[in-house]
């Protein structure tokens, strides 16, 4: 057994500790927003935050995660209204949509810490989450939106 927080609720789940935190989301507790990519850290596809840093739950154990917490796509705002969630909408973000759970999560981790990035700061801190269909340009503008209006 493995306790910790997700989403705001003690979470107690039956997996060996070095099962990777991804499959425990998806698989145990079928929270299947968080994407499954490469599997390897290599897309950001899975991005998680984790005690509020944004990281790769493919390369996070469940076992890491022992009485910390754990935040995915489902509770970055209760309703869907997070400032990111508003911009991606309005800029029409998304083609396939399988990278934007994970490049939402990885631009609300700079947005808690940077109300106001810079164009250079937005595209340093999303680098490394991949979009096969080649979003980048409206994931920036969709950030800065979102800088704007929140
Ligand atoms: S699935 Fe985790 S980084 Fe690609
Ligand atoms: S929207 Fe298709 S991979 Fe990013």
């Amino acid at each position: 057994m493995v306790a910790f927080t997700l989403n705001g609720k003690s979470t107690n789940v039956d997996a060996e500790p070095d099962t990777p935190l991804l499959w425990v989301v998806r698989e145990h507790l079928k929270m299947t927003g968080t994407k499954f990519g490469c599997g390897a850290g290599l897309c950001g596809a899975c991005t998680i935050h984790l005690d509020g840093e944004p990281v790769r739950s493919c390369q996070t154990t469940v076992g890491d995660v022992s009485g910390k917490s754990v935040t995915t796509i489902e509770a970055l705002s209760p309703n869907g209204t997070h400032p990111l969630q508003v911009a991606w909408v309005a800029e029409q973000v998304p083609q396939c949509g399988y990278c934007q759970s994970g490049q939402i999560m990885q631009a609300a981790s700079l947005l808690a810490k940077n109300k106001n990035p810079s164009r250079e700061e937005i595209i340093e801190h999303m680098n490394g989450n991949i979009c096969r269909c080649g979003t980048y340009t409206r994931i920036i503008r969709a950030i800065q939106r979102a800088a704007r209006e929140a």
